[in-house]
């Protein structure tokens, strides 16, 4: 249609150039063509389509969040966390074969080299598990060097299914040598989360035994496919970006972490903790709600988000699954804390006109805690499940006719100068 186009005008020369909105962006190229030289200025993407993709749809402003077609509320109701991997992976669900031989394939791929032991083994006491697992994983690579051959799509199949399988293993460990706990192998006789829990906690302390507990399980299973994918964030751009370079997919998820283990990205979870500790008692929500409004107070953590302008489909999730947690575990007055500070600010017109809603860090620190993981853990948490969504990201790039992701820069420098020799500086 004629008016679904965009014009373009060079002042300086006059010439125009029609583009055509397609899937809602318009081709930077048309730029280049008429005007070389002269770039979009965008940092931090915040009008920029880095890429197509097919693999999840978001919608901010009506808070709707599907993987593949499919409304997150389906999925994390009646899927597990391993059928959305898949999903992710392969666009479609599995049928009942193809779910026993995916899950058999992510079983018996749990266990990790031996001498990765050695290499956890080697980091300091106080080491930071996010730490240990952006390591580990792209130490991964040098056990797999067949990892590099990205034209074999059989092979990389292999190592899709070897990351999925593994992460958990390098995220207990890694929790184990923190707390200086022998490390747990994998159970395959165990579901992928119950296996989870089970290389984290057993045995119990004075070698108890430990049973997982399936509400408990099911309940981590949840929050894995609540954090499976998300479209462009910042680690699934570190991703692709690092991809687009060819790099093995283990270096890539290593870069990937890294992104997640900044505070703006997988970090607010832990600050929401804090927050609610700090507020301490139901008296005090209102107030440091005041506060938050006058600046005095910061932000109110777990509040708002760059995409959703509504109720973060995720944080309706979590919070019916933190009900179902804290019936097993026991109450928690923080879950209190937290239900009467999103009543209060959903009914201030502050949060109202800037339209700030709960997102799915208000309630997911609340249920990791009734797990029993401690606030460290609480990104490695987050890079687990993220892990399929990563590597459905790595492989969507890979089949692409993708370039090397390498931006332009407005260089804002001094101008050539000649070389001041040392002396008469
Ligand atoms: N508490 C109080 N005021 C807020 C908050 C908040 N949590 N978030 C935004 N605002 C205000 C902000 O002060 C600004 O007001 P004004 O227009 O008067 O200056 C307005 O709302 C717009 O804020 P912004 O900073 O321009 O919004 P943004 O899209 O750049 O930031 C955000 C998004 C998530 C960084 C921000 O909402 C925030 O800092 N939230 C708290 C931290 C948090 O919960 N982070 C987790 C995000 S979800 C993670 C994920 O999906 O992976």
């Amino acid at each position: 249609m004629a008016d679904e186009t965009i014009t373009i005008t060079d002042n300086r020369t006059g010439k125009s150039v029609d583009v055509p909105i397609v899937n809602g962006g318009i081709d930077s190229g048309a730029l280049r063509s008429l005007a070389p030289g002269v770039w979009f200025h965008d940092p931090a993407f915040m009008t920029t389509a880095a890429c197509s993709s097919a693999i999840t749809f978001l919608d901010g402003d009506a808070g709707i969040l599907r993987y593949r077609g499919y409304p997150i509320e389906q999925l994390a109701e009646q899927a597990s966390y391993l059928e959305v991997a898949y999903l992710l992976l392969k666009g479609e669900l599995p049928d009942a074969a193809q779910l026993e031989q995916w899950t058999h394939d992510i079983t018996y791929h749990t266990f990790v080299h031996e001498n990765v032991k050695k290499f956890v083994d080697g980091f300091h006491y106080d080491a930071h598990p996010m730490g240990i697992l952006a390591s580990t994983v792209a130490a991964l690579s040098t056990f797999y060097p067949e990892a590099k051959n990205l034209n074999d799509v059989a092979c990389l199949e292999k190592q899709i299914v070897r990351l999925v399988a593994k992460m958990p293993t390098l995220a207990a460990f890694a929790h184990r040598f923190s707390v200086g706990m022998p490390y747990v192998y994998p159970d395959n006789d165990l579901p992928y989360s119950a296996n989870f829990l089970s290389m984290m906690w057993k045995p119990r302390s004075g070698g108890k035994a430990y049973e997982v507990d399936p509400v408990l399980a099911k309940a981590l299973d949840v929050l894995f496919i609540l954090h499976a994918d998300h479209e462009q964030n910042c680690s699934t751009t570190a991703m692709r970006t690092v991809g687009s370079a060819h790099a093995d997919p283990y270096s890539a998820t290593a870069a990937a972490c890294s992104a997640l283990y900044g505070p703006r990205h997988g970090g607010a979870n832990e600050a929401v903790l804090h927050m609610l500790q700090d507020i301490g008692t139901l008296d005090n929500v209102e107030p440091f709600v005041q506060s938050v409004k006058s600046g005095s107070g910061g932000r109110l953590q777990g509040f708002g988000h760059r995409v959703y302008k509504n109720y973060d489909p995720r944080a309706k999730l979590i919070k019916r699954t933190a009900e179902e947690v804290f019936a097993v575990t026991g109450y928690n007055p923080l879950l209190d804390i937290a239900l009467k500070l999103e009543e209060v600010a959903l009914q201030d017109e502050y949060f109202v006109s800037r339209k700030l809603y709960p997102n799915v860090d208000f309630y997911s620190g609340l249920i990791y805690m009734a797990l029993g993981f401690p606030m460290e853990m609480f990104t490695v948490l987050f890079a687990i499940p993220r892990t399929s969504g990563w590597m459905a990201h790595f492989m969507e790039m890979l089949q692409q006719e993708s370039k090397i992701a390498r931006p332009r820069q407005l260089y804002i420098g001094v101008d050539e100068r000649a070389y001041v020799p040392l002396e008469d500086r």
